[in-house]
């Protein structure tokens, strides 16, 4: 764990230096630097620049700006009761950046001091070993101060996923100081972890708003965003490390946002898609397979839904609207609607007519809810609401 948090801050010095020294030895100036209104400096890097690349099996890539994934591009169900936002929304002022470039969220002195406050990355149970099955062994491992209420796959370590993908709620519980308060949606198989969604963190971001973030862990390294040589960004429109401009409110409007994570069937690596517009996704960008030790063809599970995190001895935020799942309704409680999975050839499993597992770490103070047919149209199909209040 020493280990980890020492290579965790080698890579962001090294970034700080390539951020803040243009005239280190690898950084190279940014094409623009663009100050949004929430205070926030993104840089647009040359494509070529850009983090992932300083990974050192990415040293002889030959990853260009016009990659795309070798796959079909879902079109998106319309919303009926919300309103799905897009990136848009998350457009950088000024232009935003350069085609070519890419947007990297740069972190202060002050940021990269308060990251040494960051949380070990949450406990990940691996799906190889001979106590597989025993969900008390699982049990048994400390929380360390994370609390979960999800929606999972099937414990089975035969599963093999090419990709999947929710449409969230968006929405700010309070999180303060240490805490934080997030939705995702979680691939896994063995060490290896991606995630995307939403989060309220203040140690990663400094404040209190909503963000989309992306999480990388190969079981050595883990980093938020572009914080680490992970990711590869071919859309000078992604948003990592931006506020949500739209934040649903129980009493009035209600917005969400659509993630994809999907599988190269013939490049092996694994694609973020969000929407562009009303009935488009683009590819934003891909975690290459090169970063992994072995996660080049499929996931074994697939996680959707709430997790919280505070540090001992401090009380435990609300998640998602604070609101339990007791009443079906998705307009006071954090939904997660029409979640999908993909299996190894990239066809979609039928999950319309099962159950899935629901796991809530602490059913006192959160809970959450599987409905394979949510029974308001295609729209919202398998759904999931999940959220509680915390230790309010
Ligand atoms: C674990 O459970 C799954 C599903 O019930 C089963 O298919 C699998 O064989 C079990 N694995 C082990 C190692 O017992
Ligand atoms: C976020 O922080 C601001 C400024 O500190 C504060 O006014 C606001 O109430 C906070 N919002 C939430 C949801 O905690
Ligand atoms: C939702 O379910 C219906 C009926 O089972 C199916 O025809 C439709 O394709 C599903 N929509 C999505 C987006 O999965």
């Amino acid at each position: 764990m020493v280990m980890n948090r020492r290579i965790i801050e080698h890579f962001l010095i090294v970034l700080f230096l390539c951020l803040m020294n243009y005239d280190g030895v690898r950084g190279k100036p940014p094409i623009k630097t663009i100050k949004t209104e929430y205070g926030d400096i993104f840089d647009c890097v040359d494509f070529y620049d850009q983090p992932a690349f300083h990974h050192p099996k990415l040293k002889s890539h030959n990853y260009h700006p016009q990659m795309k994934p070798s796959l079909f591009m879902m079109k998106v169900v319309d919303p009926s009761k919300s309103i799905t936002d897009t990136l848009e929304s998350m457009k950088l002022p000024d232009g935003g950046c350069p085609v070519g470039t890419v947007p990297v969220r740069r972190f202060t002195k002050k940021d990269l001091t308060r990251h040494k406050l960051l949380p070990e990355p949450e406990d990940n149970f691996v799906a190889n070993g001979n106590n597989f099955n025993d969900s008390k062994a699982r049990r048994k491992k400390p929380l360390k101060g994370y609390n979960t209420a999800i929606v999972s796959t099937v414990d089975n370590p035969n599963n093999k996923f090419g990709g999947a993908s929710m449409i969230a709620a968006i929405y700010n519980p309070r999180s303060t100081g240490q805490q934080h308060s997030a939705c995702r949606l979680k691939l896994i198989k063995g060490k290896n972890i991606i995630q995307v969604g939403w989060r309220v963190d203040p140690t990663l971001y400094g404040d209190n708003r909503t963000r989309l973030f992306i999480h990388f862990n190969d079981g050595t390294n883990s980093c938020f965003d572009l914080l680490c040589p992970s990711f590869v960004v071919v859309s000078e429109l992604s948003p990592f490390g931006q506020p949500f401009r739209h934040i649903s409110d129980i009493h009035g409007e209600h917005f969400d946002w659509a993630f994809q994570i999907k599988w190269d069937q013939q490049k092996g690596n694994w694609w973020l898609f969000l929407q562009h517009m009303t009935d488009q996704y683009i590819p934003v960008g891909f975690w290459p397979k090169e970063v992994f030790d072995d996660f080049g063809n499929y996931a074994t599970r697939v996680e959707w839904g709430g997790v919280v995190y505070s540090p001992a001895g401090v009380l435990l935020p609300p998640m998602g609207t604070g609101n339990y799942p007791i009443i079906k309704s998705a307009l006071s409680i954090a939904y997660c609607r029409n979640i999908a999975l993909l299996d190894d050839k990239g066809q979609y499993i039928d999950i319309s007519n099962s159950n899935l597992p629901t796991t809530s770490t602490n059913s006192l103070l959160y809970s959450v809810a599987d409905y394979p047919n949510y029974g308001l149209g295609s729209d919202y199909n398998h759904t999931i609401l999940y959220g509680g209040p915390g230790e309010l």
